[in-house]
């Protein structure tokens, strides 16, 4: 019985698949659509592949309306449909208004439809009036079907209403961007279960209070995950940051102490970033210890370091750490930007404004090569530093000779001090 089965189900699939050899797999390649965002398409991988479906998440209020708004502004010759269910028709126009009032032009794409509408049933209506050729609907909490009895935004919801638009985007080869909001520690189930029917998650972070944004993909079926966008939240909308190290490093005054500058790369690119950090006796009983765009953990491991290894009295100091610009930084090559910022007000010395550092620091108080050190370096040449301090364990993997900058090369971290 099972020999037959097995034996049946071989010669129905005969026809539809057989393994090739994979120098003789062929396909063309496929062409994409450019955003007319740079930013975005480096994020992207180069522009939206034809049917794709793509998930732009992000907490609420970051910028993913203006954002997609704004792309499909600048999208070049293609018909588009921006569905929102959030905003009236009347409310999209006013945000397109603003956006394009920076150069005092008027909203001109006759080739954009938008529409308010929450009912996918509804939508592929107009779909089928419009036929577009990219679909953008903000956003997939607040869409519902009919065929699932629940309330919009329910897991259920989302998870139908997403196949939906995949089962669109497939068949047709129109690519569609979908909104998605997530809390801040991402908890809210919805994009979740949203991640592995999508091709590519991108997500839109950054601190309110603070303009600067950053695109990254979090999951790209059609590029790298390396690469982020940089943008900055102006009052009309967003503008690409293509430099962000010159804007990022605040003109500080030599003097003042507590400040050191940390050479990190996000994804593919290097971003040089001030830390700030204020050390000073603790006035209550417990001293208090604040980061700001800094994991807490690490930055209690980094003071127990330079406690046990180097002999530093931090035990009854308050330390506050701020990464300036309000960014999150993850790259373990800042650990030694931030040991340098809270001595340096421990003891109220300033570190130079011309100094720059990139490497981890261990447990022991060594100091740690970091991964990609010859890009950190060409980019602190090319940005005037006058001293990079890495790891000596990083030395071999660089040819000194190519950069105006000195490099000092550390073993431990006391040595240094
Ligand atoms: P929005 O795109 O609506 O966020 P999301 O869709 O992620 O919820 O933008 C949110 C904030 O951005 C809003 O509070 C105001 C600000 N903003 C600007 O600063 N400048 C602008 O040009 C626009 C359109 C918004
Ligand atoms: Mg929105």
């Amino acid at each position: 019985m099972k020999a037959e089965s097995g034996k049946r189900r071989t010669e129905s699939e005969k026809l539809q698949s057989v393994p090739k050899r994979i120098d003789e797999v062929t396909y063309s390649e496929t062409k994409r659509i450019a955003t007319g965002c740079g930013e975005f398409d480096r994020v992207l991988g180069g522009g939206i592949v034809p049917g794709s479906l793509l998930l732009l998440g992000g907490e609420p209020g970051i910028g993913k309306s203006t954002l997609l708004l704004q792309t499909a502004l600048a999208v070049k010759d293609k018909r588009l449909l921006y569905v929102s269910g959030e905003e009236s028709e009347q409310q999209i126009k006013m945000r397109a208004d603003r956006l394009v009032e920076r150069g005092k032009r008027k909203v001109e794409r006759e080739e954009l439809y938008v529409v308010s509408e929450t009912v996918t049933q509804r939508i592929f209506e107009h779909i089928d009036a419009v036929k577009p050729e990219l679909l953008i609907v903000d956003s997939i909490q607040t869409i519902t079907t009919e065929d699932v009895d629940s309330p919009a935004g329910s897991v259920s919801q989302i998870r139908q209403c997403t196949t939906e638009f995949q089962h669109y985007a497939k068949t047709t080869g129109v690519p569609v961007l979908l909104i998605g909001h997530i809390t801040k520690d991402g908890t809210l189930a919805g994009p979740k279960v949203m991640e592995h029917i999508v091709d590519a998650v991108l997500q839109f972070e950054g601190d309110r209070h603070y303009g600067f944004r950053i695109l990254r993909a979090l999951k790209n079926r059609f590029g790298s995950t390396a690469e982020i966008g940089i943008f900055e939240m102006l009052g009309n909308g967003l503008r690409e940051v293509p430099n962000p190290s010159e804007l990022l490093l605040s003109q500080r005054d030599e003097n003042l102490s507590g400040a050191a500058v940390a050479a990190t790369l996000e994804g593919a690119r290097p971003m040089f970033i001030e830390v700030q950090s204020l050390v000073s006796s603790a006035v209550y009983g417990t001293p208090q210890r604040n980061a700001n765009g800094f994991d807490m953990r690490r930055l209690n491991m980094l003071l127990a370091v330079l406690e046990k290894r180097c002999g530093f009295k931090l035990g009854a100091k308050d330390v506050f750490l701020n990464i300036a610009g309000g960014l999150r930084v993850n790259d373990p090559a800042i650990d030694l930007a931030v040991a340098c910022a809270v001595l340096s007000s421990n003891v109220d010395m300033p570190v130079s404004p011309r100094y720059c550092f990139a490497a981890e620091l261990g447990l022991n108080g060594e100091v740690r090569p970091v991964s990609r050190v010859e890009q950190r370096i060409a980019e602190a040449d090319r940005l005037g530093f006058e001293r990079m301090f890495i790891s000596k364990y990083n030395a071999r993997s660089i040819d000194k000779k190519r950069y105006k900058i000195e490099i000092g090369l550390q073993g431990t971290f006391c040595m240094m001090c």
